[in-house]
């Protein structure tokens, strides 16, 4: 696990976006899994303004994204579809064949839908870098607290707390969705690599439980500390509640220094 910590939220967008551009530039084929909120789209314009100004190349990208709200359209502005249209896609050159994202609407069975949504995974190769934010209640992609750890895509029905997160970004006296189809647990362990971004002092509680508290089910989050591969880029003030703070700068001193490429 590398905990990278960044001053602020501009620091933190320009490193994940190097992240990702990185993988892009190891392998113009890579496999991303994508994730929306507002944390990632600082991430997305920098990767866009590498796109328009240095050439950074998506066209053999394949993208999964983690989730889309049950019942949206992909042309409801609040989908999660609009969101990567607006906020990634209808900049780059990604290639639109190659962009997958769960549907809002489904037309018949939702299990049936969802096996086909990891097989188009499996059948891609697999994730070889997943983005993720993190919400309030430790959720990654839509998977609530006490998710199994071996969860697949799936329908998931959200909790108060983020019905209410959600609230925001909807008109007032607008129909906030309760259910959502998301990657599972399980499905994000599988990815190569794994990015969590975490913003602002509201997610600081959070991000302690997940990467410095007991792994259990009622913090998705802490999930990731089974992985072999998970780099967290976390600002002051969301990195505020970590007891480790101190080691974490230690460690990114000595990888800058020893393994120069995991920081370049
Ligand atoms: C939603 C998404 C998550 C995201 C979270 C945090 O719940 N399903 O993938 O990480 O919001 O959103 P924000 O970055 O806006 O705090």
């Amino acid at each position: 696990m590398l905990v990278l910590l960044t001053p602020g939220y501009e620091e933190l967008s320009r490193e994940a976006a190097r992240i990702v551009a990185n993988a892009v530039r190891g392998n113009p084929a890579v496999t991303l899994g994508l994730a929306t909120g507002s944390t990632t789209l600082g991430m997305y314009k920098e990767l866009v303004r590498l796109h328009k100004e240095h050439g950074l190349d998506f066209s053999r990208t394949t993208t999964f994204n983690l989730d889309e709200y049950l019942g949206l359209s992909a042309e409801h502005p609040q989908s999660f579809h609009h969101f990567m249209h607006e906020h990634f896609f209808d900049h780059v050159n990604a290639d639109a064949s190659r962009i997958h994202i769960p549907e809002g609407k489904i037309a018949g069975d939702y299990e049936q839908y969802c096996l086909g949504y990891e097989r188009a995974i499996r059948e891609a190769g697999g994730i070889d870098l997943q983005i993720l934010g993190i919400g309030r209640n430790g959720h990654v992609g839509f998977n609530e607290p006490t998710s199994s750890f071996g969860s697949r895509t799936r329908l998931k029905v959200l909790t108060s707390e983020t019905i209410e997160d959600n609230r925001k970004s909807f008109a007032s006296g607008e129909e906030v969705p309760e259910c959502a189809i998301t990657m599972g647990v399980g499905t994000i362990l599988e990815a190569r690599k794994i990015l969590l971004l975490a913003t602002g002092a509201a997610k600081a509680e959070t991000v302690a439980q997940a990467i410095e508290g007991p792994i259990t089910a009622s913090v998705t989050a802490s999930c990731l500390q089974l992985h072999p591969d998970v780099t967290f880029v976390i600002d002051e003030a969301a990195a505020a509640r970590l007891t480790q703070r101190e080691y974490y700068r230690r460690v990114m001193e000595m990888t800058a220094r020893l393994t120069p490429h995991r920081m370049a």
